[in-house]
């Protein structure tokens, strides 16, 4: 079976994808370095542990494994730790990326698809966001992504190492069998946040402002379901061993729900009651982050099937109850 080296395996979304590249008929070769992933997650292939800012941990897994293309999701992915400390976005993830792909292109593999983000279009009022959009981010985390997707240009240009540069919203739920599912620690992101609050774990939710222009003051995402971004990625990788050109795609559903909207939904869906208390703005937050592309549909065919909030919910819901228990 071919391999494909699933850097950041052992993370939230890097986990998703090596269960459905495992499904799609691929031996996914999870490569991480277990600062923010789990070892229980790792479980559809082999594991390398290793670091992406030392070169030798890499050229360990091209040469043990030979993986026919990469995907590239392990990065430090906090906004508000990218601008408490910007270095360290630009060291782990740009420098983590750079000896990547330069060992790719000495061993020979020449695919790669690249977890990007939103945030690397910045806070842009009243813009469209799709992928002709200029790209201004506004912290580190963004900056840093937005840096590797030049990077991964230059090393078309040169090299011929082609590349599928996906573009994420909110990525949000879990895997609907609970094989795997969202697990931070510290925990940042609003849903599982939420279900802290819901489970009787966390007091309650900070709403982080509640003076943005939007409808109800809160920020307002995209929230895409996590089974849905690994099953493009399939489609992307799939996409360049037909030998298609390097393509960049918006992952999001196009509809925006706001942080008070989230919370809603959860209460209505878990049928519990979530405390919330209003907080300050944080740091580095666009006031709303909604795709207008339907680029990945089109020319993919993408087809979201859990990205309602609904699904959403229920499945990071069903996920948080089994995690609790587990670890
Ligand atoms: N929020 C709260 N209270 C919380 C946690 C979050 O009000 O306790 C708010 C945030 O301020 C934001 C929204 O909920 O408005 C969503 O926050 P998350 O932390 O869940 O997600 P982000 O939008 O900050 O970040 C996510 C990913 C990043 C990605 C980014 C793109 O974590 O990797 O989306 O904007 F880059």
């Amino acid at each position: 079976m071919m391999k494909v080296l699933v850097t950041g395996g052992a993370g939230y979304i890097g986990s998703h994808a090596c269960k459905a590249l495992s499904k799609a008929g691929f031996t996914p070769v999870t490569f991480d370095n277990f600062s923010t992933g789990w070892h229980d997650a790792v479980q559809f292939g082999p594991c390398v542990e290793g670091d992406l800012t030392i070169r030798a941990d890499i050229d360990r897994a091209f040469a043990d494994h030979a993986p026919a293309a990469i995907m590239h999701f392990a990065a430090l992915s906090r906004v508000d730790e990218a601008m408490a400390k910007p270095g360290l976005y630009w060291r782990n993830n740009v420098l983590g990326s750079l000896n990547l792909v330069e060992a790719a292109v000495e061993h020979g593999c020449r695919d790669i698809v690249f977890s990007s983000t939103c945030a690397t279009y910045g806070d842009q009022d009243n813009v469209i966001l799709n992928e002709t959009t200029a790209q201004y981010p506004i912290n580190a985390y963004g900056a840093s992504k937005q840096a590797i997707e030049r990077m991964l240009h230059d090393f078309e240009a040169t090299h011929g190492l082609r590349h599928v540069i996906f573009r994420y919203f909110n990525v949000a739920g879990a895997d609907p069998d609970a094989d795997v599912g969202e697990f931070h620690r510290p925990e940042t992101h609003l849903i599982p946040i939420v279900l802290d609050a819901v489970a009787g774990t966390r007091d309650g939710v900070t709403v982080f402002g509640t003076d943005y222009p939007t409808p109800d003051g809160t920020c307002v995402r995209d929230y895409v379901h996590v089974s849905d971004l690994v099953d493009a990625h399939i489609l992307g990788l799939r996409w360049l061993m037909d030998g298609k050109e390097s393509r960049d795609f918006n992952l999001g559903t196009g509809t925006g729900f706001s942080v008070r909207e989230v919370i809603d939904a959860a209460r209505r869906i878990t049928n519990k009651d979530v405390p919330t208390k209003v907080g300050n703005r944080r740091a580095g937050d666009a006031v709303k982050l909604v795709s207008g592309s339907v680029r990945a549909e089109e020319e993919l065919g993408w087809q979201p099937k859990r990205s309602d909030m609904a699904h959403m919910i229920e499945d990071a819901w069903r996920w948080h109850q089994v995690a609790d228990y587990q670890r």
